[in-house]
């Protein structure tokens, strides 16, 4: 991973970050030079993963907070802002995902993917505000295909992902005016993440999702990163309310030009 100096003296809150995609991106940002806060439910995985993103820049800073819980969400921005003062980046990309018909969804177990991606999602931008350097703070919300395609067995993630998209751009619009912009990225395929492992579990799935993309691979960590880092970077400035793919195509449709379900 490239070291390079753009988050000199910036801080970071990343929620969701004990592992896969948003681990990746705090990586990133600590690589950069940025001070870099992590949470997620597990407080034996957050710190094992801030072990990792301290390797690569300053101590990074690990809190068990879980996104539905408003008030651990907003301590643990609090204490963001105590060690580091005001915050440049926040990213909110904690998910839950299962597949399953809505049939074989009970009413709770649609409400728990809705609640910790699209409340969750809320709760982290909402509770962060006061603690946003105003003007020039840049926040990112990790979204997905699923949230402009309906998709079999994703009837949870499809509704929680749309409304993390409208969300995006409804704050976009009510806090650029003070110099905070919105913005969110929506990864494809990523290769070697729990999602893809519950998405496509056998090889057969893998290689069908992978010749229904344009690119005919999955995406990387560091791909979505990239797209994290420019988000935050003055190149970037004048994004505001947009939902970006980073899905090598998929969004477009198969590669044979077909739109059908990625996944099913
Ligand atoms: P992952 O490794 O399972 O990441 C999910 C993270 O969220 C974990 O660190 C988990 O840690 C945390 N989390 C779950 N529930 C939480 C809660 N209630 N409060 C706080 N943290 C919570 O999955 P991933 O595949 O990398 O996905 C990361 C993001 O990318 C998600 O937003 C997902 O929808 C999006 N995405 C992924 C793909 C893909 O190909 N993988 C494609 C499109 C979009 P704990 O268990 O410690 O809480
Ligand atoms: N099919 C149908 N329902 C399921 C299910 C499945 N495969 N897995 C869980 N559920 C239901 C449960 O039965 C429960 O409903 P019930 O109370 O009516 O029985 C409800 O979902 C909540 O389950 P629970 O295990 O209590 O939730 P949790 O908050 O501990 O965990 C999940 C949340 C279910 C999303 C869990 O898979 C998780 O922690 N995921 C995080 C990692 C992840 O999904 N990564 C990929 C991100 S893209």
């Amino acid at each position: 991973m490239a070291q390079d100096t753009q988050l000199v003296g910036k801080t970071c809150f990343v929620a969701g970050a004990s592992s896969g995609i948003n681990l990746g991106i705090a990586k990133r940002f600590a690589a950069a030079g940025a001070n870099v806060v992590i949470i997620s439910r597990s407080e034996e995985k957050i710190a094992a993963a801030a072990q990792e993103v301290s390797a690569f820049g300053k101590p990074c800073i690990g809190i068990a907070a879980d996104v539905r819980d408003y008030a651990a969400v907003e301590a643990a921005l609090k204490r963001t802002h105590t060690e580091f003062g005001d915050i440049d980046i926040v990213l909110s990309g904690a998910a839950g995902n299962f597949v399953a018909p809505a049939l074989g969804m009970s009413a709770n177990g649609f409400k728990t993917v809705v609640d910790i991606d699209l409340i969750g999602t809320f709760n982290v931008l909402r509770a962060s505000f006061e603690f946003l350097r105003r003007p020039g703070a840049s926040l990112i919300s990790i979204t997905a295909g699923q949230g402009d395609r309906p998709s079999m067995f994703q009837a949870h993630v499809c509704a929680a992902k749309a409304g993390i998209n409208m969300l995006t751009k409804c704050l976009a619009l009510e806090w650029g005016p003070g110099g905070v912009r919105v913005n969110a990225v929506s990864p494809g395929p990523i290769a070697d993440t729990e999602g893809m492992a519950r998405l496509a579990s056998t090889p057969e799935a893998e290689e069908r999702v992978k010749s229904r993309n344009p690119m005919r691979r999955y995406g990387t960590k560091d791909e979505i990163a990239d797209m994290c880092l420019f988000l935050s970077s003055d190149q970037a400035k004048y994004v505001n309310g947009a939902i970006i793919p980073v899905d090598g195509g998929s969004g477009c449709g198969d590669a044979s030009g077909n739109a059908l379900a990625n996944y099913a």
